[in-house]
């Protein structure tokens, strides 16, 4: 099947639009694949069957049959089941995300949003091409992790222009062997972009070794990363293997990785150099072969210039960097990634019928997410628990106070009240205490007594009470 070298990957394309299977057609043409059509779920199964196809891009929507998605979700069942190692592509409306969702989760390999971009389109369909080759012939037992990882793993939303280049450009440093380091605000996806990166990599079907190293307690980052031997603490009656040696082969992420203490900065930059390490408490030399993945929220060239962070290590994790974007920055993916996580929590509160009112999905849109995608993941899971009437409404959403963008007075308390009114003043003087001050009515040092009463932090007022 896929791989079989020269000749021109082929694709079937599985529409019931005219306009798209024309546009499609060109598309891949001019870009040296071959294509087939097929205008129903019937026609695809009737096609995959006599002729070879190398990758399908399948629509969901089939407008003749049902609106639900109902047919397109178990055609691409069909499909997975039959033919196990065929890159299948979905496309969707991104109001329809859900259905996204439910294709990968059962065995699509990845989804595109309609309307689509072309860049993205070609480059998912050449990474999904590229893997299955690479996979072909001898590692066919691979090829069933794969699928299995493919089928399991977490879609990431992503309407934007910039989000689409940022895994676009994951998966391309995914294949390379590089260092990387994702950097971004709490909450903007470094997480799920570090998962990205080591599931296309050669290492995929191995396993993501994770440590956080925000989360540990210093004394015990040496023996996390290192292992020990027995006797190398008081408490350490056995050894341990540490990350590195868990990860040989595979790939390790060092998360929050701002927060290495810095005697251990040098130990890392050694292991990432050469890949050998000492384990605490041993004069023995391990070697082992590691990727490494690294994220931060904190911007670790300023610490470098504060000294805090060696500059040698820097330059070494961030060999290649990745840099996500705040949500406030994409706000095309909003409604999108609301659309996702509603999907999700409706089927595990069992709330089927809920969906967003106009008025939440204004409300969404004008809010400025300082908690970025997870702030927005929490916000709706608890809108799912709470909304009493099948649409959510700006309400439930409970925004108000948090940000002041989008309060909806009634809702409020009136400490609430004064917190958005101070907030939206500051935003408006861009910290300028005095300036402020006047537009509420207040002295300054009355509204210094108001930030430091309400706990307000530096960075969110962009003053120091
Ligand atoms: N593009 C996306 N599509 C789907 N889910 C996403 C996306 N981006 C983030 N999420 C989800 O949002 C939550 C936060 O993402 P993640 O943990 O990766 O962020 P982070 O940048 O690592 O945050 P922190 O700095 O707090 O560790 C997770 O539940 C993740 O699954
Ligand atoms: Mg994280």
């Amino acid at each position: 099947m896929a791989g079989s070298g020269r000749p021109k990957p082929r694709i079937l394309i599985g529409d019931d639009q005219s306009d798209v299977l024309t546009a499609l057609r060109l598309l891949l043409k001019s870009e040296g694949f071959e294509t087939q059509v097929a205008r129903s779920p019937a026609e695809v199964l009737s096609s995959l069957a006599a002729e070879r196809s190398d990758a399908v891009l399948l629509d969901m929507n089939y407008s003749r049959d049902t609106t639900s998605g109902e047919e397109g979700l178990q055609l691409v069942a069909k499909i997975t089941e039959s033919w196990p190692q065929l890159p299948l592509i979905v496309m969707t409306a991104w109001a329809t995300i859900d259905l996204a969702v439910e294709a990968v989760r059962r065995g699509a390999r990845d989804f595109l949003q309609k309307p689509w971009d072309n860049r993205r389109l070609l480059a998912t369909l050449r990474t999904q091409l590229d893997l299955s080759r690479a996979l072909d012939g001898q590692r066919r037992l691979q090829v069933e992790n794969r699928a299995l990882g493919a089928a399991s793993r977490v879609p990431i939303v992503a309407s934007s222009s910039s989000m689409q280049a940022v895994i676009e450009f994951a998966q391309r440093v995914g294949r390379s062997d590089a260092n990387v380091l994702i950097t971004g605000e709490h909450g903007t996806g470094k997480g799920v972009i570090a998962r990205e990166v080591h599931a296309r990599s050669r290492r995929g079907d191995r396993s993501l070794f994770t440590v956080n190293i925000g989360a540990l307690p210093e004394a015990l980052f040496e023996s996390e990363l290192f292992g020990h031997v027995a006797g190398a603490y008081t408490d350490a009656r056995q050894a341990r293997e540490g990350r590195f040696e868990l990860a040989d082969g595979a790939t390790l992420f060092l998360d929050e990785i701002g927060n290495l203490p810095f005697g251990l900065q040098a130990k890392l930059l050694r292991t990432i150099e050469t890949g050998e390490f000492e384990p605490v408490g041993s004069s023995e030399t391990r070697r082992v072969d590691v990727r490494l993945l690294a994220a931060t929220n904190a911007d670790l060239s300023a610490r470098v210039l504060e000294k805090t962070f060696r500059e040698d290590l820097y330059y070494r994790l961030n060999t290649v960097e990745i840099r996500l974007p705040p949500l406030r920055d994409r706000r095309e993916d909003i409604v999108p990634l609301a659309e996702y996580f509603l999907a999700n929590h409706r089927a595990r509160y069992e709330r089927t019928e809920l969906t967003f009112s106009a008025a939440a999905v204004a409300a969404l849109l004008g809010y400025r997410w300082p908690g970025n995608v997870r702030q927005l993941e929490h916000c709706v899971e608890r809108a799912v628990l709470l909304a009493r009437d099948e649409a959510i409404g700006p309400a439930d959403l409970a925004l108000s106070s948090q940000d002041g963008s989008s309060a909806s007075l009634d809702e409020m308390t009136l400490e609430e009240v004064e917190q958005a009114l101070i907030r939206k003043a500051l935003a408006r003087s861009v910290g300028k205490v005095a300036e402020a001050a006047a537009a509420l009515g207040l002295s300054r040092s009355a509204l210094y007594r108001r930030l430091v009463k309400y706990g307000f932090a530096r960075e969110e007022t962009g003053v120091c009470p």
